[in-house]
């Protein structure tokens, strides 16, 4: 038995609830709920500004904004993606009638691993699709190389990554489009939300229509468009939750520094490093755990819930471990060892601005002892 109030992995920000009172006021007296109104247009604004990127269309959710990105480019045939990633990245291909063919991932960074793209490439293969896993950003540059060469198209999953930088800026720029998540469980929350960064504005103008049921004006459909619009409530959330967004980072960053001090030098635990990233957004902690440390992963997974504390298995199992992928060929045990691998090994530990330094202890200590 124990008191201790339970400890999830995460925790959504909210800013101060009186805060949000003037933007409801508004949305009361100008009754402009959606359809791109005043809300939903200054927070596309705000978060190019924020992201340091030129075209941002807004959605629902993650989910619904991966599937409109794949329709935007017209993808079709097979795409190949990542199989340690959340089960969205993709159910959003069969959404689309695509087959997902899965590649295995790179060790270090448990990113899709470029150098077994390749073989994997068919006549029916169209795109890419990796995951920016934990926010540390793919191999970028040697995946566009490979779509070069290929003629294939690149739609990052973007969903962990908001915020991140490397050295040019922002790694939202690489590909042809990248797909945020503003789920409450992420960085960056609106309740539910999401969005797509565009190269130009001819794009963001077309996956505008699409979001909107396929309209162009009153009168014109141009596409069997879905509706996947945010309303002015997840915008003026949006809003809201910008001004406090740089100080959840530096929350998150110090509660990151703290366990990698505590943990990186344990036997048997690996902390996942950073990629090339020049500004991250710690939105995971995850940590490998193998057979020099004295429990399993779940052995110590299950610990950690006796004493309330929810740590979780992110990715496990695998997206290519579900009924409705395991039969593909690109599936079977033998082609995709390291994530395997990872996702028997891996823990996400509780990290969110609000989590207190003593309850990171008691996570810690329960670690080690
Ligand atoms: C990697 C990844 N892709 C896609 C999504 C889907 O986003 P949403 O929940 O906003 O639909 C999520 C999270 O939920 C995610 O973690």
């Amino acid at each position: 038995m124990n008191n201790q109030k339970p400890i999830y992995v995460t925790q959504p920000y909210l800013p101060p609830l009186e805060e949000l009172m003037p933007y409801l006021e508004k949305i009361w007296e100008r009754k402009i709920l959606t359809n791109g109104g005043p809300f939903h247009q200054e927070f596309e604004q705000a978060l190019c500004d924020y992201l340091g990127v030129e075209y941002i269309s807004l959605f629902s959710n993650g989910t619904l904004a991966l599937v409109t990105a794949l329709q935007a480019l017209r993808i079709t045939g097979e795409v190949i993606t990542t199989p340690y990633s959340f089960v969205a990245t993709a159910h959003s291909l069969l959404w689309n009638g695509i087959k997902p063919v899965f590649v295995d991932v790179d060790p270090v960074t448990l990113n899709i691993d470029p150098q077994k793209i390749e073989s994997a490439i068919t006549p029916q293969t169209t795109a890419i699709m990796p995951v920016h896993v934990y926010g540390h950003p793919c191999d970028v540059e040697d995946i566009q190389r490979i779509a070069d060469n290929y003629n294939l198209r690149v739609i990052y999953d973007a969903a962990h990554a908001f915020g991140v930088k490397d050295q040019q800026g922002s790694i939202l720029r690489y590909g042809d489009l990248s797909v945020l998540s503003f789920h409450a469980t992420k960085v960056f929350n609106t309740f539910e939300g999401g969005a797509i960064i565009s190269p130009d504005a001819k794009t963001k103008r077309h996956i505008d229509h699409l979001k909107n049921f396929g309209f162009v004006d009153e009168t014109t459909v141009v596409a069997a468009g879905i509706n996947s619009k945010m309303s002015e409530l997840n915008a003026a959330v949006g809003l809201l939750q910008l001004k406090y967004i740089d100080y959840a980072i530096n929350r998150r960053r110090k509660i990151d520094a703290v366990y990698h001090e505590a943990l990186s030098k344990i036997k048997g635990i690996r902390c996942i490093g950073l990629s090339n990233e020049t500004v991250s957004n710690y939105s995971y902690f995850p940590i490998l755990i193998d057979k020099d440390y004295p429990l399993s992963r779940d052995e110590l997974f299950n610990q950690l819930r006796e004493k309330n504390i929810y740590a979780r298995r992110y990715f496990y199992p695998l997206i290519s471990d579900f009924p409705m992928y395991r039969g593909l060929r690109s599936a079977s045990i033998g082609n995709l060892p390291v994530a395997r691998m990872a996702a028997e090994q891996v823990l996400c530990l509780p990290i969110y601005p609000d989590l207190s330094f003593k309850e990171q202890q008691i996570i810690i200590e329960n670690i080690l002892k």
